[in-house]
């Protein structure tokens, strides 16, 4: 049965959720699984934006008919080419072959490689640049390019009628929908937040300065609906969204706050985390976050860590090198460029401790990264003689996050 829903005047939200699948890209949890987010416009001309993913093509195609009402479709705007939005595009081309595909010149060979068999249809798009205008009869739609936002052939549309911004992957969200798809239908801030964040941390984060980028472009555009490829859909408090993504995108931290990461084998190296988190509240540092790398997906510790100010790395040497869930940690944050963070490091080693020697050489590769002189050196458990130790570690936390 068609599950579909008006967005803004002739404009369907045609999408659909996935709660099967168990990681996104298969490397991302999604216990909330995720929504796949397309969308047609009736006008004088009829328009789908995007497709979805093969899993849920059968509900995204009847929600598409539905919404045509047995017109025919005159074109699919294709805005981004990830197989998450696209794999159904020559289901699509097969049940309205009169369609014309719309996008821009980088998405050609994209559609020719994934759908070779559609290459004469990919020969008769019609190919649209920055400012170009498409009209439909009252809706006119002109296009604005973001690229590597997170593909190269990132495009956002915009109708200029209804002021809505079909913007791809931006501002989208893991978790699926459950028919309230506005965000101002669910409490955000408090049950879609964390997903959004590790949303754009793990998948867009890498790519602030083209982030930057197009927020500059959007703020030059009255926009009443921002509507995305993944999550709910933004027609109030879009300013509070954005300046999320102002904050993601240039690095900076949401929180002047701690959060703890470690690694342990046998919970001493937890039993210090455990310890300076204590040490933290009493100090009055609040919004600490404290996470076992060994049970934590590392994009939920990757989230974390573009949402607090300070960073502090714990984990044992292994092998002479770093615990093995950490060394994935720095090598992700590496990866997605964090930048403008402070980290401590407690190391443990029993006979010859090297992680923090180690974790500060690739906290140094970070840029404009501050680590504190202060660290924990345990050579097994935390002894009371280090209490000394912990307390200064802790002076020096609380002091940097109150800077
Ligand atoms: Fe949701 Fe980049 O695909």
């Amino acid at each position: 049965m068609h599950c579909t829903h008006l967005i803004a005047a002739d404009t369907w939200y045609v999408g659909a959720s996935d709660r099967r699948l168990a990681k996104f890209e298969n490397l991302f949890p999604i216990p909330r699984g995720v929504s796949y987010n397309a969308y047609v416009i009736l006008d004088e001309k009829t328009a789908l934006l995007d497709t979805a993913d093969a899993s849920v093509s059968g509900q995204f195609l009847e929600n598409v008919a539905h919404a045509l009402g047995g017109r025919s479709l005159d074109y699919l705007i294709v805005d981004h080419m990830e197989p998450d939005h696209a794999a159904t595009i020559a289901e699509v081309l097969l049940r309205w072959p009169e369609a014309q595909i719309v996008c821009n010149a980088k998405t050609v060979p994209m559609l020719k490689a994934y759908f070779p068999a559609s290459a004469g249809k990919v020969d008769e798009a019609l190919l649209v640049k920055e400012g170009d205008v498409l009209s439909l009869g009252t809706h006119d739609l002109t296009f604005v390019m973001a690229p590597m936002v997170h593909w190269p052939e990132v495009m956002f549309t915009y109708d200029k009628t209804t002021q809505v911004l079909f913007s791809a992957d931006a501002f989208g969200t893991f978790g699926a929908l459950d028919s309230n798809i506005f965000a101002d239908q669910v409490d955000f801030a408090r049950d879609w937040l964390d997903d959004a964040r590790r949303y754009y941390a793990n998948i867009v984060g890498k790519y602030g300065a083209q982030v930057q980028a197009v927020l500059k472009k959007a703020a030059g555009i009255p926009i009443q609906v921002i509507a995305p490829l993944h999550g709910p859909i933004w027609r109030q408090d879009l300013a509070w969204f954005l300046g999320k993504y102002d904050l993601w995108s240039r690095w900076q931290p949401e929180d002047n706050s701690v959060v703890i990461l470690y690694g342990s084998m046998y919970g001493n190296t937890a039993n210090a985390a455990k310890a300076l988190a204590g040490c933290l509240a009493d100090r009055g540092v609040q919004g600490i976050a404290v996470r076992d790398l060994s049970v934590t997906d590392v994009s939920e510790a990757v989230a974390e860590c573009f949402r607090a100010s300070t960073i502090v790395l714990a984990a044992p040497t292994y092998n002479g090198g770093i615990y093995l869930p950490m060394a994935h940690l720095l090598e992700d944050l590496k990866a997605l460029s964090l930048q403008n963070r402070t980290f401590a490091l407690i190391e443990n080693g029993s006979w010859a401790p090297m992680s923090a020697k180690l974790m500060a050489e690739r906290v140094g590769e970070l840029k404009n990264c501050t680590l504190l002189d202060a660290k924990l050196t345990l050579r097994g458990t935390l002894a009371p003689a280090q209490y000394a130790d912990l307390t200064a570690l802790a002076d020096a936390l609380a002091a940097a996050v109150k800077a």
